[in-house]
């Protein structure tokens, strides 16, 4: 069991009010706050230091390049990546797949198949949908279940000889489905197609273990980790890394520079061009320092907890809908009660404290399948409390009767 109280400690932002009470945090998936630890690890950076890395032979240079430099190791252990040359740096999930799109977008022709799910975010639909301006390929789309389960016998049907990728998430963030993604990884690979996955809503949450997984590309976010913003994860198999172009161009990404030709630097460092925000790369090392000692296992055990409670609690009340019913799915729980709209009671839900997310959750297209125009969506994470759940179910009872 975590110890609740102590870890609520690390988070001085949840002891500040909205209005006149008390925040009650309830939207990780989009962004987890932030413990004292990587923030003393950000001012640690600013404080003593900062300097560009990768570039210098001053000491706080070669200081600054060690600290990006643990964390990729870091990085790599926490995945289980077999090198630190298939984890590159980038800017958020977001840019992890749009270099594999665009990298990987320049192999495709006219005609090859993509396939992607209806509960992709549109960062995991729009970067193969740019691909369209060029070439003439076609999105396959696999459907869901009642339950939120992706349907993996269409799945299997979607392959053909034309198919080139695979780009999945690991866990919904609207529905919280975690999808099979080793069965996923294995059918794409019995038919030679290799697989990228949205690990967003997944590594806050759950172990991932790459090589386990054996997907070919796995992209995740620090933001929604208690790390910094501004800093991703792109993890790619070094068999692809080394044969695909570079996303961009410019300093530290290159082995020499002509007019005439250039050539690229060694693996990860080919796709990372320019100075990187490597303030926050450090401090994210932190972020996985402080998951590592809470425990991902007990942090798992304790949303499982929350989700449990909430979804008892928010079933009880008159009208209520939880879209996603996944058995095993991640700490989200996406509503609708009666004809109140999601935006009117996230509305009503803040000036009572509680912070949620309301709309399409950047998932339009899965919102389009279910009928809706969007949900209410609480989150969980390490630091919220079952008195909290208790207190959010109560929040809702309330303004559901409000706006009947
Ligand atoms: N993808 C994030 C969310 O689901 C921003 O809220």
């Amino acid at each position: 069991m975590i110890d609740i109280n102590k870890i609520r400690e690390d988070f001085p932002i949840l002891k500040r009010e909205i209005g006149d009470k008390l925040l009650v945090y309830l939207d990780s998936a989009a962004t987890s706050q932030t413990p004292r630890q990587v923030v003393e690890a950000i001012n640690e950076m600013y404080y003593r230091h900062k300097a560009n890395v990768h570039r210098g032979v001053h000491t706080m240079s070669l200081e600054a390049t060690d600290m990006v430099e643990l964390t990729r190791e870091k990085v790599r252990r926490w995945i289980n990546a077999e090198s630190t040359e298939e984890v590159v740096f980038t800017r958020g999930t977001t840019e992890g797949i749009n270099l594999v799109a665009s990298s990987m977008g320049e192999m495709f022709a006219n005609g090859d198949e993509i396939i992607l799910t209806v509960m992709e975010h549109h960062s995991n639909i729009v970067p193969w949908q740019l691909l369209q301006r060029h070439k003439r390929i076609r999105l396959r789309v696999v459907p869901i279940d009642g339950e939120g389960n992706l349907n993996m016998a269409a799945y299997e049907d979607m392959f053909t000889e034309n198919t080139r990728f695979v780009a999945v998430t690991h866990v919904s963030n609207v529905l919280g489905t975690v999808n099979p993604v080793n069965d996923i990884v294995s059918i794409a690979h019995r038919h030679g197609v290799p697989v990228l996955v949205d690990g967003a809503q997944a590594t806050p949450h759950m172990r991932v273990d790459v090589r386990a997984m054996d997907c070919d590309f796995y992209a995740f976010s620090s933001h929604k980790m208690y790390g910094p913003s501004g800093v991703g994860v792109l993890y790619g198999k070094k068999r692809w890394l080394s044969r695909m172009t570079p996303y961009q161009g410019g300093g530290e990404m290159i082995g020499n520079v002509s007019f005439e030709k250039t050539t690229f630097a060694e693996l990860p460092f080919k796709f990372e061009a320019g100075t990187p925000d490597f303030v926050d790369v450090a401090a994210f090392g932190a972020a996985i320092d402080y998951i590592e000692s809470v425990g991902i296992e007990e942090i798992s055990a304790h949303e499982r907890r929350l989700l449990r409670l909430a979804t008892e609690e928010l079933t009880k009340i008159d009208g209520m809908r939880i879209f996603g019913t996944s058995a095993g799915k991640g700490a989200v729980l996406s509503f609708l009660v009666g004809t109140a709209s999601a935006y009117d009671v996230g509305l009503l839900l803040d000036k009572l404290g509680f912070a949620v997310r309301t709309g399409h959750h950047c998932a339009q297209p899965l919102m389009t399948s279910l009928g809706i125009q969007g949900t209410v969506r609480a989150s969980f994470a390490v630091y919220n409390t079952e008195d909290e759940v208790r207190r959010l179910a109560a929040a809702v009872g309330r303004v559901s009767a409000m706006l009947s």
